[in-house]
């Protein structure tokens, strides 16, 4: 759970945010500390080099170039303990004079103002750390080295490098726990967003999301929510209101329409004139019938009967539509074949799920031929779902219609003859996406097939007891 929450907040695109932050101010203080580093060890460096090239120049100026010049010159300096290192070397490498051994090889790669430390041939006393100085050649091909002492290069370097590895750290180490901060007082607000987007898609049409008072864009965020909630709310009151006056004001005069035929055909007439009375009653009927599903189709999109779900044994439920069905199909000739597997449970909306059903096996006893077979299977997949396929070897449906005769008043030319509104299937789609359910078509050489999956979610407890069967 814990770990749930902590990639949840590490994914989400505000600690990005804030890490990207992060590294960008990161880079831009290290930038500066690089500046502000580079700035000293020049400035140091400057004081080191100048005071070397003046003594230098002093040395010279003061022996007029000769050797021995050279060296009295030395062990005059060296008598002032001035912190300043002298090496006077012979072509052959021989020490003339000086405070410091070091060899011809090195000696002779000093041409330029370097910083040395103690290694390879070079020995400091113990309280030098390192040296900066450079070489010289004299007119009689001596080569005279001055130094001078250079700890502060050495301090400043290690006070850096430790001042990189505290900031890197720590720029880092904060970033990351602001960001994760950041991220999870975003996160809760969004997730308490999504949680009542849920439970309004769920049919809690009146559910909103609660704001924290802190005025900031997430509490601007949800008050528009909440506002555009209820004008939604508003509308579909309003949708509601529109079907419940035409449910009233056209469903009533039309059976009491319906009644006069029936009363009018009860009273003996010309047998034409009972006909076409029994053309009209079966015209009222079709247009009640329309009615009927049109306001059904209504209340189920609004999603609200989600909160009146129950455990509904759909082993029993699909067994009674069977046992009906074989009766229905036995008066037109056609067989209807059941493997229903015993403990499927799940949760819904019986009278719904029943509708659904009846739909579909209505269509594949209308719509098959006479002799026809029409089977019903129904069992857990592999994923837990609960499947059922009813198949009839009528003459099908082409597949580029599959889609299209889910929607509302499609109804096929090879169809017209029978009777139907062509809202049968649009019912079974509106009832299959309330459960969260799958709908599908298929041929079945020759007829079709529909599959119902219902997701393992909407499964009640019982549904895994050894299911016998299984539907695919
Ligand atoms: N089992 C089937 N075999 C062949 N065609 C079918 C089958 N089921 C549906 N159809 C075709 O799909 C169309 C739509 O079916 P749907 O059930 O929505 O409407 P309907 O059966 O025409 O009318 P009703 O609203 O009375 O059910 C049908 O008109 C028919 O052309
Ligand atoms: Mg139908």
């Amino acid at each position: 759970m814990l770990k749930a929450a902590i990639m949840r907040a590490l994914r989400s695109k505000a600690f990005h945010l804030a890490l990207q932050t992060t590294i960008i101010s990161g880079f831009g203080t290290i930038l500066i500390s690089v500046i502000i580093y580079c700035a000293a060890e020049a400035t140091i460096k400057g004081q080191l080099d100048s005071s070397v090239k003046s003594e230098q120049a002093e040395i010279m100026g003061d022996s007029n170039g000769t050797e021995s010049g050279i060296v009295d010159s030395i062990h005059e300096e060296l008598k002032d303990s001035s912190g300043l290192f002298y090496a006077l070397i012979s072509p052959s490498g021989k020490t003339l004079a000086g405070n410091l051994s070091m060899p011809i090889s090195l000696l002779k790669k000093l041409n330029h103002y370097q910083t040395l430390v103690p290694g390879n041939g070079l020995k400091l006393p113990p309280h030098v750390l390192a040296i900066r100085g450079m070489a010289t050649n004299s007119s009689n091909g001596d080569i005279l080295y001055i130094g001078e002492k250079a700890n502060e290069l050495v301090a400043l370097n290690d006070f850096y490098s430790f001042s990189f590895l505290i900031l890197g750290g720590g720029i880092f180490g904060i970033g990351m726990a602001g960001g994760f901060l950041v991220a999870r007082s975003a996160l809760r607000r969004v997730e308490a967003i999504t949680v009542a987007s849920q439970e309004i898609m769920a049919g809690n049409l009146a559910r909103r999301i609660d704001v924290d008072g802190s005025g900031d864009e997430f509490d601007r965020l949800i008050i528009s929510l909440n506002l555009m909630l209820d004008r939604i709310e508003a509308l579909m009151q309003n949708v509601q209101q529109v079907s419940n006056d035409i449910s009233h004001d056209l469903r009533s005069p039309l059976a009491r329409l319906r009644d006069s035929l029936e009363v009018s055909r009860m009273t003996p007439c010309d047998p034409s004139m009972t006909k076409c009375l029994d053309e009209a009653i079966e015209q009222v009927d079709t247009v009640l019938g329309i009615f009927s599903a049109m306001l059904r189709l209504a209340e189920i999109e609004t999603n609200s009967m989600r909160s009146h779900f129950l455990p509904v044994d759909m082993s029993t439920l699909l067994d009674d539509l069977a046992e009906t069905f074989k009766v229905v199909g036995a008066q037109e000739h056609k067989t209807v074949r059941a493997s229903i597997a015993s403990c499927l449970r799940v949760v819904g909306d019986r009278e719904l799920l029943e509708q659904m059903f009846v739909n579909i096996l209505e269509n594949a006893i209308l719509y098959s031929p006479p002799g026809g077979t029409i089977s019903i299977m129904a069992g857990l997949n592999p994923s837990g779902d609960v499947d059922i396929e009813i198949a009839d070897n009528g003459p099908g449906i082409p597949a580029h219609e599959h889609r299209r005769v889910l929607q509302r008043f499609v109804r096929l030319d090879s169809s017209r003859h029978h009777p139907g509104t062509g809202l049968g299937l649009a019912l079974v789609k509106a009832i299959a996406d309330l459960h969260d359910s799958a709908i599908s078509l298929a041929g079945n050489a020759p007829g079709l097939k529909v599959l119902i999956r219902i997701p393992k979610k909407h499964t009640a407890p019982g549904s895994m007891f050894e299911c016998a069967g299984t539907v695919g």
